[in-house]
């Protein structure tokens, strides 16, 4: 699939990554996997979405779907960044149309010191996932990922989904030392979570921290910075990708906890992304970017996509390597035929 290649260290995506210049732009796309699928939604009918990610034959044949339809250069392993907290025993679910619901919010010392470590046996059929996929992917790189230690954060205090994390930073500010546990125990799991993915053979790995654009820089700097530079530092051997969604501010520290590749949503122009990067750090190599495209953009028409891809595209070589993606993930109504051509655009062969 995707052009067997002898060496994927050579692949567009793990290039550009390096802040090298691929023989095309490398695109993929966060949530390819998942509801705008017909071929996932009849893959999922009646399994839960947890069951699905701890079956290694769903989670293989789901990752590869949107691989074999849109000829894109990623392959995101599918699972959810809450799936190793629930393998580690805590109680919680994916509601359709929430997202994650905790049974019992974590919100005293009492709650921190109970959660549970994640053991790697846990998370196996993930390992195991990922071995089924590296033998049907040929050339195209598995991207494997987590979720930051805020942002899981913020769904284990609010117990859900929160627009203004009021529970998340009243914790924060109202008792720091507890909030440090937490997210050193967060980024524990997390960067285990990651060991797996890495040893079982993903090529690059993404942390989410999806909600980290809800907190000021100074707060961010002082309360989460430090966690996921833990988390960053332990993945040492692949490249690192770290996003997060509303970000124009915390740029420069997302960059600084320790990613070769700085996602950016789509409010930040990328030329503008890069010259925040460089200023606050001249002294480090030019900086290398993902995204940015609105999700909203697949809803316009084609050729509105296609002015938005090549302006991007112009953008895009501010960086010393450009992967190309959405600002943020696919919207579950968006038309799969669209997706498809985005990609063509992207690597300059749309008819
Ligand atoms: O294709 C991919 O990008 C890989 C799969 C993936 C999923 N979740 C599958 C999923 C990834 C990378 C995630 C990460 C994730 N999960 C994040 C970070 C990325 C982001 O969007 O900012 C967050 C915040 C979550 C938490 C979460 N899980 C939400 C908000 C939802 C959506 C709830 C809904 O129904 O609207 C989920 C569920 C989820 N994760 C789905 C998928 C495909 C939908 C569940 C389904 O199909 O039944």
């Amino acid at each position: 699939m995707g052009g067997e290649m002898n060496d994927i260290t050579e692949a567009p995506l793990l290039v550009a990554a390096r802040g090298g210049r691929p023989s095309r732009t490398p695109v993929w796309f966060m949530r390819q996997a998942g509801r705008s699928l017909p071929e996932y939604r009849k893959l999922r009918e009646g399994t839960a979405m947890l069951d699905a990610c701890l079956d290694p034959e769903m989670v293989c044949e789901i990752t590869l779907q949107p691989v074999r339809r849109h000829d894109v250069d990623g392959a995101i392993l599918f699972s959810d960044i809450v799936v190793p907290l629930k393998a580690a025993g805590i109680d919680l679910d994916i509601v359709p149309g929430t997202g994650p619901v905790v049974a019992k919010p974590v919100r005293t010392r009492q709650d921190v010191d109970a959660l549970p470590r994640l053991h790697e046996e846990q998370v196996r059929p993930v390992a195991e996932a990922v071995g089924l996929l590296n033998d049907n992917l040929g050339g195209v790189p598995l991207i494997g990922f987590a979720g930051a230690p805020f942002t899981l954060a913020s769904y284990l205090v609010e117990g859900g989904p929160s627009k203004n994390h009021e529970r998340t930073k009243a914790l924060m500010h109202g008792d720091p030392e507890l909030w440090h546990a937490l997210l050193g125990h967060l980024a524990d799991i997390t960067a285990e979570f990651l060991r797996v993915q890495v040893a079982a053979g993903v090529k690059a790995v993404q942390l989410f921290d999806s909600w980290a654009g809800a907190l000021s820089e100074r707060d961010y700097r002082e309360f989460v910075l430090p966690h996921s530079t833990r988390v960053l530092g332990s993945v040492t051997s692949v490249p690192r990708i770290h996003f997060g969604v509303g970000t124009s501010e915390l740029l420069p520290a997302m960059r600084e906890a320790g990613a070769d590749v700085v996602g950016v949503d789509w409010r930040t122009p990328l030329d503008v992304a890069v010259e925040r990067l460089e200023r606050a750090a001249p002294h480090l190599p030019k900086p290398v970017v993902q995204g940015n495209l609105d999700p909203a953009l697949l809803f316009a028409g084609l050729p509105a996509l296609e002015r938005e891809v090549e302006r991007i595209k112009r953008e895009g070589r501010a960086a010393a390597g450009h992967i190309f993606n959405l600002g943020h993930g696919v919207l579950p109504d968006t038309d799969p035929d669209v997706i498809t051509r985005a990609v063509e655009m992207v690597h300059g062969s749309a008819r």
